[in-house]
């Protein structure tokens, strides 16, 4: 008793720590705010961290705006998601980037909105926060999103201490490549050592490589492997790998949706065949998973898998749609054990088809023949 008592009183009154490292084994999902599928209908087995998607800024203040329905469905997620972690997300595609760039340039910005993410993830019982800024545009708003980081990282240590309870888990998702280089546009790279001192985990999106901005040719647009070009996941991984990150920061994407396009010759069905244009114009080419499968047996569709860049699509007459299956699920998430990776995410909950590939992610089949995908 005495000795625990002097040690305590040696202890320091402000303890910055560095991010705690995310435990392996992270099983994690993106749930729209504006779904169908209510919060209390998640399956939260399938799953370890759990994301509110989406909050914005105020594009002055910094602060996080709440709509009316946010004040009822964040009590409803985080109280139905437990033993999952809640994780309150901000940004997305459809979030105007300009306003994360004028919040990270500025220290005061900063300040505001990280005070405000935290009061509002307290308020709500959440056990994280999560940024998903769609991208910054140079190295500046690279290096202001590091500035970023680190001080998010010291005001949640900081809340800690004065609030007794664990720090909040600070993610933030990410271009599938740590650096951009994109023709045309300027090269960037995110701060792998501010991303490992500061931040719990990343999450790069390792989806959309093909879609409906090129309309002219059929894609895997989730592919593992690439022969002939570093858009592909494995590319993604091992540049993360590469950064700075470590491993088991690193949580891979992997959409529950699939793109679809037109053939222009239904014999010419291929990964890469000629297109007229997208298929299902009105969701953009997007098909969620659900609406896949649906696809495939009412339609009579084939379905090939295809071994050489790990993912499934199918065709029935011109209509062409490229996705993840269960097998390509399954063969990606050995992928990422076996990169030693924190993990893996998928967008998003409510695409899938009676959680076929939540499942898959979390109870592969064993009888599953293992193919040569480590070998490449
Ligand atoms: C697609 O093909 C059309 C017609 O040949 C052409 O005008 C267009 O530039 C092509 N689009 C892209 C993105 O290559
Ligand atoms: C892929 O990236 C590597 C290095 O990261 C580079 O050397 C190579 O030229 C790239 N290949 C293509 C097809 O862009
Ligand atoms: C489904 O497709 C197969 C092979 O393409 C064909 O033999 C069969 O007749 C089709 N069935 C229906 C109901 O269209
Ligand atoms: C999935 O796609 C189908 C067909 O487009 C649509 O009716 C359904 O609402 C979609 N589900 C979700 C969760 O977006
Ligand atoms: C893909 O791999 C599986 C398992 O090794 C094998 O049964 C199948 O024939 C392969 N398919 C192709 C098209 O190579």
């Amino acid at each position: 008793m005495g000795v625990s008592k002097i040690l305590f009183l040696c202890i320091p009154l402000i303890i910055i720590s560095s991010a705690t490292t995310a435990s392996s084994g992270i099983k994690a999902a993106y749930w729209p705010s504006s779904s169908a599928l209510p919060p209390s209908a998640i399956p939260t087995s399938y799953f370890t961290h759990l994301f509110y998607a989406f909050l914005q800024l105020d594009p002055t203040t910094f602060q996080l705006l709440l709509t009316p329905p946010d004040h009822h469905l964040m009590p409803a997620f985080t109280s139905s998601v437990s033993p999952a972690k809640a994780i309150l997300s901000i940004g997305g595609q459809a979030a105007d980037s300009r306003i994360f760039s004028s919040m990270s340039r500025n220290p005061d910005n900063r300040a505001a909105f990280i005070q405000s993410s935290i009061r509002t993830a307290r308020a709500y019982s959440f056990d994280g926060l999560d940024l998903d800024w769609e991208y910054p545009a140079d190295p500046q708003q690279m290096a202001d999103l590091a500035s970023l980081y680190q001080e998010w990282r010291e005001a949640v240590d900081q809340d800690s201490l004065a609030s007794a309870k664990p720090p909040l888990l600070i993610s933030s998702a990410v271009y599938f490549a740590s650096s951009f280089f994109l023709p045309g546009d300027v090269p960037r790279t995110y701060s792998g050592d501010a991303i490992g001192l500061y931040v719990d985990f990343v999450s790069p999106m390792c989806y959309d490589y093909a879609g409906a901005w090129q309309p002219n040719f059929t894609g895997a647009h989730a592919l593992l492997y690439d022969g002939s070009s570093n858009v592909s996941t494995s590319y993604g991984i091992a540049t993360w790998k590469g950064s700075g990150v470590p491993a088991e920061k690193i949580v891979m994407g992997m959409p529950v949706y699939g793109r679809a396009w037109r053939l222009e010759d239904p014999r010419q069905h291929g990964i890469g065949a000629p297109a007229v244009g997208i298929w299902q114009e009105e969701t953009l080419g997007v098909m969620n998973y659900s609406a896949i499968v649906e696809f495939n047996q009412e339609g009579n569709a084939t379905v090939v898998f295809d071994n050489d860049s790990v993912s499934a699509y199918s065709y029935a007459g011109t209509d062409w749609v490229g996705y993840d299956d269960a097998i390509s699920v399954e063969y990606k998430v050995k992928f990422a054990k076996a990169q030693g990776l924190g993990g893996y995410f998928f967008w998003a909950l409510g695409f899938d088809s009676h959680w076929e590939l939540a499942k898959a992610g979390t109870y592969p089949n064993p009888n599953t023949p293992t193919l040569f995908v480590f070998s490449k």
